[in-house]
């Protein structure tokens, strides 16, 4: 592999939209593209993480790290390079879009077929990574009032077909989840799976608080580095935390509801269907763990610095 930090510089300007690895090059995001062959793509045959920059600085980056190469094991995906290199380029990426609060993926995918061939070992794997502008799963606006959850009836892929804790492209149900939602007036979807119990939405994890308590669905999920974090919030402060099954009716009639996601951290719902929950707005318990989240963040909590 090039040495990341020699590679050419692109014209900051055209990377402030964002800026990808390819092939061992930095471009801009709207010219990182792979082949139409590529397994990737035509198979879903791919896994990737998500880890966000805050303020300047990335949050858990040595846990997402860890999850993707794990991924990367568990699919028989070799990225090809070795930790240090992907850290270096995951920093290249943001140093030279110049974003202070970004939205950063990294991707291994299996790569373009010999010609005519079939066999996933043969075809040599492709990483990947790109820093954009920040994502928000609901967005600000939408999180100030609590968002619109509703209870899809599509079940989440079982995990016995599909790994969940290997993060994946597989989003065909939660696809389908999300179109029901603005079906219905919703903001986003939670899926049940197989059994009919709560599992996840497209990009988060969810919670119900009962009596004081912060419980969250186990087992058919992944497991959110936003769920540790929500975890370990919920023990700096005393907040009793578990994971276990959660039934559709139990989501509905919770005293809060929340989402956790690297893509917008711990967000608030308000109403479940037709249930309003917390006189319709954010709860007490979200709230605070809402802003222990962003203060945490401000105070350098499992940061590392961008070198810009
Ligand atoms: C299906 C699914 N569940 C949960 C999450 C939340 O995981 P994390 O907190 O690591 O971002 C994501 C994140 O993208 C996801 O895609």
């Amino acid at each position: 592999m090039s040495n990341v930090s020699e590679l050419p510089v692109v014209d900051c300007e055209m990377l402030a939209d964002g800026a990808a690895w390819v092939d061992g090059r930095i471009v801009p995001i709207a010219e990182a593209s792979i082949p139409v062959t590529d397994w990737g793509f035509t198979r879903s045959d791919v896994t990737y993480d998500v880890v966000h920059v805050w303020h300047g600085r990335f949050f858990r980056l040595e846990d997402h790290l860890d999850r993707f190469e794990r991924s990367c094991r568990a699919l028989r995906l070799d990225p090809g390079l070795d930790r240090d290199a992907m850290r270096e380029v995951l920093m290249t990426c943001v140093r030279r879009s110049g974003l202070r609060e970004a939205y950063v993926e990294m991707l291994c995918t299996r790569g373009v077929p010999r010609p005519g061939s079939r066999d996933p070992r043969l075809a040599k794997n492709r990483f990947m990574a790109f820093a954009i502008p920040f994502v928000w799963v609901l967005s600000p606006e939408i999180q100030a009032r609590g968002g619109h959850l509703t209870i899809s009836d599509v079940p989440r892929i079982p995990p016995q077909s599909v790994d969940p804790t290997v993060k994946n492209f597989h989003w065909g149900d939660l696809t389908r989840g999300l179109f029901q939602a603005y079906e219905r007036g919703a903001d986003t979807a939670v899926l049940v799976d197989m059994e009919g119990f709560v599992s996840e939405g497209p990009g988060f994890n969810v919670f119900c608080v009962r009596d004081g308590r912060v419980v969250s669905p186990g087992g058919t999920v992944l497991e959110g580095i936003t769920r540790a974090t929500v975890r370990e919030l919920c023990e700096l402060v005393g907040i009793p935390f578990s994971l276990g099954r959660v039934t559709p009716d139990e989501l509905r009639d919770a005293d809060e509801v929340f989402l956790s996601s690297t893509a917008g951290g711990i967000m608030p719902i308000s109403r479940v269907d037709d249930r309003v929950l917390s006189n319709g707005r954010p709860g007490a318990v979200t709230t605070r763990l809402r802003d222990l989240y962003w203060v945490k963040h401000d105070e350098g909590w499992h940061g590392t610095d961008v070198d810009y």
